[in-house]
């Protein structure tokens, strides 16, 4: 596999806050890489690094087998970024917006046509072209960033928190559309705390805690670092302390957690727990509203690695 970008123990102090601690990692081509942690983890501070908008103390980034530096003018041309924060000219339309970005890499006016075309139509923005920025919905404001960041057709492309409070009619139409940006060719290295969205779009994942990797691989490799097997939930009202207590004695069960009327059964490999717990409520007549049965979340794994949750 080609590596498109390569990263050695890359480290970034401010003041006295390491945001970034020895990072190393390499991206590689036609991947979707996805950067997850919590809300000042280093994501941001990384994605800036790499693109040398910031300085840093040690390490270093090669892009495209080169070192990227400020004035890695021909490296820059290749790269597409949508920032956290939308970042759009208030006094341009859409389609203005858009050209005006695309021109920045692209000169031939003609060229630029197609290309804003494209950008437009994998946002769906078609209907909105003439409208300005204050006319745009806050999910339409994030697709026309988005449209800004890629129209160029860059071979490498950062997304920095591209859902926070969107829609969800814009999140799908976002997470659909950097899967196409992959299909039609380019890297990709995606930021979130979503832990959902990096299930649905990522191939890999390094989850980012306090500036370090605490664990990085495909979907999979990362839910096998959980001993969970299977989440049971439970909506049931007034369950007593022995009752929980003995249900922490069945088979399989590593924790029984009750609040608000909400039990949480965690499993360990094992056969029909879902059944067979079905059978003990209905011995001890023990009446439930809800019961569903889930596989482990990145969330689980995170919870695991650092004993905190990673959602909001
Ligand atoms: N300009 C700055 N000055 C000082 N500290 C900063 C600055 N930017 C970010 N930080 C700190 O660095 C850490 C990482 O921040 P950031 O990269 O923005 O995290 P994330 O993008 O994962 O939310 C946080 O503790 C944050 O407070
Ligand atoms: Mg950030």
């Amino acid at each position: 596999m080609k590596k498109i970008i390569e990263i050695e123990h890359l480290t970034k102090e401010y003041k006295e806050k390491k945001a970034i601690d020895d990072l190393s990692f390499n991206v590689y081509e036609g991947e979707i890489l996805g950067l997850l942690g919590p809300n000042g983890s280093g994501k941001s501070t990384t994605i800036n690094c790499i693109l040398s908008l910031l300085n840093f103390q040690k390490g270093s980034i090669q892009i495209f087998g080169q070192e990227m530096t400020p004035s890695s003018y021909e490296i820059k041309k290749e790269i597409g970024v949508v920032f956290q924060e939308v970042a759009v000219f208030e006094e341009l339309t859409v389609y203005e917006n858009i050209d005006y970005f695309c021109g920045l890499y692209i000169k031939n006016k003609e060229q630029r046509k197609q290309l804003i075309e494209d950008a437009i139509q994998l946002v769906g923005l078609e209907q909105y072209k003439k409208f300005y920025p204050k006319q745009l919905s806050g999910g339409l404001l994030r697709r026309l960033n988005i449209a800004c960041g890629i129209a160029h057709k860059p071979k490498l492309i950062f997304f920095d928190e591209p859902t926070v409070a969107v829609d969800p009619q814009s999140r799908n139409n976002i997470l659909s559309g950097i899967e196409t940006l992959r299909k039609n060719g380019a890297t990709i290295i995606y930021t979130t705390h979503y832990m959902e969205e990096v299930e649905i779009i990522c191939d890999r994942v390094m989850i980012l805690d306090h500036g370090k990797i605490i664990a990085s691989g495909t979907i999979s490799e990362l839910k096998k670092l959980t001993q969970i097997e299977e989440k049971v939930t439970v909506e049931i009202l007034g369950l007593l302390e022995k009752e929980i207590n003995k249900m922490k004695e069945l088979q399989n069960v590593i924790d029984v957690n009750y609040q608000n009327g909400l039990l949480i059964i965690t499993y360990k490999k094992g056969e029909n727990n879902l059944p067979k717990l079905m059978e003990y409520f209905k011995k001890n007549k023990i009446n439930y509203q809800k019961i569903y049965s889930e596989r482990p979340t990145l969330n689980d794994v995170f919870l695991e690695l650092t004993g905190k949750e990673l959602r909001d």
